[in-house]
């Protein structure tokens, strides 16, 4: 095992959103009070294992970490402290929804070293939220900010959505014109994934909504490319964008495949080149919290280039040739010289100082998939 990043899952929400299928749910007190004790139980046994390594980032996302009642954050943090080798300076991640973080939270959370928040704003538009089922409004995530700020938390991080029914190009346009105008480093503008049986997939399904059509996306997606770089936020992987200095290095490290350990209900790891994930089952994971992996799967030389090639090309570092070749003990551009000659000659890649890079951002996917 190398050095890691670490997330901890918070499978928690005051409420469903329509779109939405990540392992989270509505708790009561009660169910909180229970997952953290268990969490923590997660974190010591874990930790033991782990003694001789550093952690060099910590995430804790969800669900929405914010809904927790107020010093259950410490809790978690101080036996993340306790048990684990935290780098010098270790980035402190900590998804928020606009409504559920104020100056309490934001004192709590500067408290045990949160460095970075992360604020699921969406749009500032109340149809478009209102589609999204979101119970918050654009105010709430302007004084979300401001009381970060206030408290010492300056690396902030707003998560939008793109392509939602009803989401016209000037509504995309009136949200990044607000948004580009915040004080915060970091933007994350995401494509709605109609994933199966959520509520807003069955009303698309049943013609209660329409999806807007692909030209548009194409459109709401270069627009975005295009006025958030003129305001100094930089595109550095598909759906990401910073200033100059404020990447997340917390997925820079999923990108390019470092290790990560995901402690919590649902949460994936790779780890010692083996992918698994905790049971996403509630009580199993009460009972056994460090005891519920599940789908445990050792890589193999195939998957290993395979994800190497596919994370580095979301990048707009693109994949280092230099690097894979001593990976792996191979000659990629040999490996891959028909799919390389073919994007080559349609001018959808460059080769650059030994590195691999795609074009047209938009189209990764299906240039990803070439390679495979
Ligand atoms: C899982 S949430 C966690 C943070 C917080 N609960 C929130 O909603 O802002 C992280 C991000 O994933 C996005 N997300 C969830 N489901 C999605 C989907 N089906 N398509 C695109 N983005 C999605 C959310 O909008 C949010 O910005
Ligand atoms: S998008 Fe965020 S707030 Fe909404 S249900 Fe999913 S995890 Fe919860």
């Amino acid at each position: 095992m190398k050095n890691f990043g670490l997330y901890i899952h918070i499978p928690f929400c005051v409420s469903k959103c329509s779109y939405c299928d990540f392992c989270s749910f509505v708790p009561n007190h009660k169910q909180m009070q229970d997952y953290i004790s268990a969490l923590k139980r997660e974190i010591v046994e874990t930790g033991e294992q782990t003694k001789d390594k550093v952690v060099t980032s910590v995430y804790i996302g969800g669900g929405t970490p914010s809904t927790l009642y107020s010093g259950a954050i410490v809790e978690i943090m101080d036996c993340v402290r306790k048990n684990f080798n935290l780098i010098k300076n270790c980035s402190v991640t900590i998804e928020a929804n606009p409504n559920s973080f104020d100056n309490e939270q934001a004192i709590e959370y500067a408290s045990i070293g949160c460095t970075r928040l992360s604020l699921g704003l969406q749009s500032d538009n109340d149809k478009i939220l209102k589609v999204l089922n979101r119970v918050h409004n654009y105010h709430d995530c302007v004084n979300a900010i401001e009381a970060a700020r206030l408290n010492g938390m300056t690396d902030i991080n707003v998560d939008l959505i793109l392509g939602v029914p009803q989401q016209t190009i000037s509504d995309l346009q009136v949200t990044l014109s607000k948004v580009v105008n915040l004080p915060i480093t970091h933007i994350s503008v995401y494509g709605l994934i109609n994933e199966p049986n959520t509520p807003l997939t069955k009303a698309i399904e049943q013609g209660k909504y329409t999806l807007p059509p692909e030209d548009e996306a194409v459109d709401m997606y270069n627009l975005t490319v295009k006025t958030l770089a003129e305001h100094g936020f930089y595109r550095y992987e598909i759906s990401n964008f910073s200033k100059i200095g404020y990447r997340s290095a917390h997925n820079m490290n999923y990108w390019r495949r470092g290790e990560y350990l995901g402690l919590g209900l649902g949460a994936h790891s790779f780890i010692n080149g083996t992918h698994f994930h905790n049971t996403e089952d509630f009580s199993k994971y009460l009972d056994a919290p460090a005891n519920c992996k599940e789908d445990i799967e050792p890589e193999t030389l195939k998957t290993a280039k395979e994800e190497t090639i596919m994370l580095a090309l979301r990048t707009t570092d693109g994949l280092d040739i230099t690097e894979y070749n001593k990976t792996f003990s191979a000659d990629f551009l040999q490996e891959y010289q028909p799919v390389l000659n073919k994007l080559l000659k349609n001018n959808l890649i460059e080769i650059k100082n030994n590195k691999l890079i795609i074009k047209d951002p938009y189209i990764s996917n299906s240039i990803i998939a070439e390679f495979f």
